[in-house]
């Protein structure tokens, strides 16, 4: 069976850093998250990936480095300027699709799911369409599913009001469809799947619902890209006592890569990733972060609970608080305090303090 990966449309969240990058490419423990993906298709047996892609992902793409396993890739290009939202840009792979059964994962989530199960599920039925559903606490930033009778799906509802969800199961962004699905999206016009079609399916007892217990998070917030990152340092530290040998600045859980140099006096951790070639100075303390390749920190600066872009430079003294995002390339000067929640876009400097959450462009 062939995956269609859907990475095109146009980031609106976590924006610093995903204007410079598609989140397909963010890093999760320093592997970028396509790399995840692939390797868990391929698992599943899966040999061929098809990318949905805008040129601009597309070339960001192909310009980075992660491992393709056995996938072969191939890409399907919106049209310029013209994104075909999510229902279009299946429709717009048709060709490359061929007439099987084929699986559709959104390129922005952080999986655990066995594709193998909920293929299996799709075909025991021989249905239209096979959602996969986890149970979340807030449903209203999802697609929301009301279970029918026998997992057929009897309401689909994509971004419901805040306490107007008619449960807590939301579409999981993986679906197995059949060929038959292309006769519910119009060609060349941009088309939600999930407020176009779903809906329509689930009328007509067309859609059914795969409930799968596990890792499952959408990237595109702070806080949840934050948190598939503690949660999957837990599982390794879990699994492995010292991860990758040990050293004194090390306050566990981190994941580095080994090219990283902390000097003296630094505490590194809990819950902290520090990508390649990142450099910090002496007395720095880091918890709770991921910090991008490239990034130098100087001494005696505090990092909270943020996410510091690539080449990101940071001076002495500096204070960077909780769900604080710094695009790529910014410079933040010395003695420098942001407070929670801001945003500093990529390439700005940033010489004054920063007291409420804000997006500084
Ligand atoms: N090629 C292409 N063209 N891809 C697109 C387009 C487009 O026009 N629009 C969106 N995509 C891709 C995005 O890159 C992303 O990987 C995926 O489709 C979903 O789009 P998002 O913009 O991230 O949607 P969302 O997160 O608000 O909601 C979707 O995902 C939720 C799960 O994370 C919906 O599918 C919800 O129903 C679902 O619960
Ligand atoms: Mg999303």
């Amino acid at each position: 069976m062939k995956a269609l990966i859907l990475a095109g449309g146009f980031a609106t969240r976590l924006r610093p850093l995903s204007c410079t990058r598609p989140k397909i490419l963010f890093p999760v423990l320093n592997k970028p998250l396509i790399e995840w993906t692939l390797e868990s298709l391929s698992k599943s047996g899966i040999k061929e990936a098809i990318l949905a892609v805008n040129h601009q992902t597309a070339f960001h793409i192909k310009n980075s480095k992660f491992s393709k396993g056995k996938v072969k890739i191939t890409y399907s290009y919106d049209p310029p300027k013209k994104p075909l939202g999510t229902g279009g840009a299946i429709k717009h792979a048709e060709e490359l699709l061929g007439n099987d059964n084929f699986l559709v994962v959104n390129g922005d989530i952080f999986t655990s799911i066995n594709y193998a199960e909920i293929i299996k599920k799709h075909e025991e039925k021989d249905v239209t369409a096979t959602v996969a559903l986890c149970a979340v606490k807030d449903p209203s930033r999802y697609g929301v599913a009301e279970f029918g009778d026998n997992g057929r799906i009897k309401r689909f509802i994509e971004k419901p009001q805040r306490g107007e969800s008619p449960s807590n199961f939301i579409n999981a962004g993986i679906y197995v469809l059949n060929h038959e699905i292309f006769k519910y999206i119009q060609t060349e016009r941009k088309v939600s799947l999930e407020r176009e079609v779903f809906p329509k399916l689930a009328k007509e007892g067309k859609l059914f619902g795969y409930l799968f217990d596990g890792l499952w998070t959408d990237i595109g917030k702070a806080e949840d890209y934050l948190e598939i990152n503690k949660t999957l340092l837990d599982d390794l530290y879990g699994r492995l006592k010292n991860v990758k040998g040990s050293h004194e600045w090390i306050n566990e859980p981190v994941f580095y890569d080994e090219s990283v140099k902390v000097e003296k006096g630094s505490i590194i951790g809990p819950y902290t990733v520090l990508g390649k070639n990142v450099d910090v100075g002496k007395n720095v303390q880091i918890k709770n972060s991921i910090i991008f390749p490239g990034v130098s920190i100087s001494d005696d600066s505090l990092i909270n609970g943020a996410i510091i872009g690539e080449n990101v430079v940071i001076g002495r003294w500096v204070k960077i608080s909780g769900n604080c995002v710094i695009g790529d390339c910014a410079v933040i000067g010395d003695n420098v305090s942001l407070a929670k929640g801001v945003s500093i876009c990529p390439a700005k400097e940033v010489f004054r303090n920063v007291s409420e959450a804000r997006c500084i462009i």
